[in-house]
């Protein structure tokens, strides 16, 4: 090879080069333009290196020059495209694209249950009511005792109880937080107690094995049953409408004297009388009463000076008849085909 014949193919190599690198739009395209052109086993360039090798002596210090010139052109070439593809690609380069169909977004919503416990807590924060939590699990006397359920009373059948062992217990209401509270804090109180509760029963349209509570307790000097009716139907006509008729309906729970249930016009038919009220027109939405003197004579409170009401709802039976739910299950399986249309 002459000089002029090494010269020509170096220029030529320089000039290959540097249009592969140009049309490498992505870097595989690049990698692979380097293997062919500075890759130490068959590069292109180690080609021109042999050739080098081989010319005759004299001619070596030219060559070698452009040999090296040519050489750091190459390198230099490779170095600036790879930068420009990395930048081109946080930019919108080719190889971006744009057309792939986006990752889908999951957005979660609260739980229809969650919905109307906030609803239901927000209103009774307006009216001076703070928040109270209790352990889920509970001693009998917490759960029981204390409430004033007398021992083997028949009103613990209401109750089938999860025992984890001998006198402790997965607590079956919330009441328990009342007992709680009082024994922390002298009245007056006025707190609420949102939280899950737990009863021996199977999953079917109406049971569930767990479900959520809340609990109310008012406790003061001169709190009478005007204040717990006038509260509660003031209550159901904030969390359901301002139309909403309900109804008070006596009834026995052995802490609290006298105990009513208060019933909400259904709120599927609006009172006319359908298959989720069984024809009556009425939602039982809670239980309430004054509480029993002996529950405050148990935890140290004089009950000749105070008097108190309590309740006790069921969020999910709200949601129920709010959302036209016929079967619990619905609410606790977790499905989010079914969730995903109540979200709010
Ligand atoms: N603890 C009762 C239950 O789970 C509900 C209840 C009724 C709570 C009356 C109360 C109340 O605070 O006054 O069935």
């Amino acid at each position: 090879m002459t000089l002029d014949e090494f010269q020509t193919e170096a220029d030529r190599l320089r000039a290959d080069a540097l249009a592969a690198f140009d049309r490498a739009s992505n870097a595989d395209e690049l990698e692979h333009a380097r293997i062919q052109f500075l890759g130490d086993r068959s590069g292109q360039l180690r080609d021109v290196q042999a050739a080098l090798g081989a010319l005759p002596k004299e001619h070596k210090p030219i060559a070698g020059r452009a040999f090296n010139e040519v050489k750091q052109a190459i390198t230099a070439a490779h170095e600036a495209r790879s930068r420009a593809l990395v930048r081109g690609r946080s930019a919108g380069a080719a190889d971006l694209d744009l057309t792939m169909p986006a990752r889908r977004m999951w957005q979660g919503a609260r739980h229809p249950v969650t919905v109307v416990t906030d609803e239901i807590v927000e209103i009774f924060r307006e009216l001076g009511f703070t928040i109270a939590l209790g352990p889920h699990v509970e001693t009998e006397w917490y759960n029981f005792g204390a409430l004033n359920f007398p021992a083997d009373h028949p009103a613990m059948d209401m109750h089938d109880t999860l025992y984890v062992r001998d006198d402790v217990l997965l607590r079956t209401h919330t009441s328990p937080v009342q007992v709680r509270t009082l024994q922390r804090h002298p009245p007056p109180i006025r707190i609420l107690a949102p939280g899950d509760v737990f009863r021996r029963d199977f999953f079917d349209a109406s049971h569930a094995p767990m479900f959520a509570q809340v609990e109310g307790l008012c406790v003061d000097e001169g709190v009478s049953f005007v204040d717990l009716k006038g509260m509660l139907s003031n209550f159901a006509r904030r969390l359901l409408g301002p139309r909403t008729r309900t109804r008070f309906r006596p009834s026995y729970f052995p802490f609290t004297e006298p105990s009513a249930e208060m019933d909400v016009e259904c709120q599927i038919c609006q009172g006319v009388g359908c298959a989720v009220c069984k024809g009556t027109g009425w939602a039982e939405i809670l239980g309430s009463g004054m509480v029993h003197p002996a529950v405050l004579t148990n935890v140290g409170v004089d009950a000749e000076r105070y008097t108190g009401w309590a309740f006790g709802m069921g969020p999910g039976r709200i949601a129920m008849q709010r959302y036209d739910i016929p079967d619990i299950r619905l609410l606790y399986d977790s499905d989010v085909r079914f969730l995903g249309q109540m979200a709010e």
